[in-house]
């Protein structure tokens, strides 16, 4: 599901997910990556057949949950007033902690170079 969206494809244990089912199908699945400096909501894919009916929010709003401090997520802009709804909040790159941070360098040039842009979005 995240390669078909292509999304980020690293750090894909499945240890860090949790999927949303329907009649024993996965319909959705999401992740806090997980790294020394920071938690990363990523990996959020619900199936085309089951979106905007609620499958993605229930995602994030399990997956931050319990999470004690800040979790941060990367995006494209157009999808920034659907995070906000969540309470992720826009942060400036330079406030992005390690490794974040360089992916996110790295999607700024991208998106320059091929005409979008990456947000980087803070919760807590
Ligand atoms: C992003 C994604 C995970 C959202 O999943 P979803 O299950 O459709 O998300 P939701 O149902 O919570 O919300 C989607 C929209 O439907 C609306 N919605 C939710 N329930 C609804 C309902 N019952 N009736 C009508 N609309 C509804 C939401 O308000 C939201 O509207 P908005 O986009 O204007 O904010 C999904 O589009 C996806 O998999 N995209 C491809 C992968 C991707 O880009 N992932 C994100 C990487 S940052």
């Amino acid at each position: 599901m995240v390669r078909q969206e292509n999304l980020d494809p690293t750090a894909l244990h499945w240890s860090h997910f949790l999927i949303a089912e329907d009649a024993g199908q996965t319909i959705g699945i999401g992740q806090i990556r997980p790294s020394p400096n920071c938690r990363e909501l990523g990996s959020l894919v619900v199936l085309e057949s089951h979106r905007k009916s609620g499958v993605g929010a229930l995602l994030i709003e399990a997956l931050v949950k319990d999470e004690p401090g800040p979790v941060f997520l990367e995006c494209l802009a157009f999808r920034e007033p659907y995070y906000s709804k969540f309470g992720f909040r826009r942060v400036p790159w330079w406030e992005t902690p390690m490794p974040l941070k360089l992916k996110a360098g790295l999607g700024g040039i991208f998106g320059r170079l091929f005409g979008y842009q990456v947000v980087t979005m803070r919760w807590r």
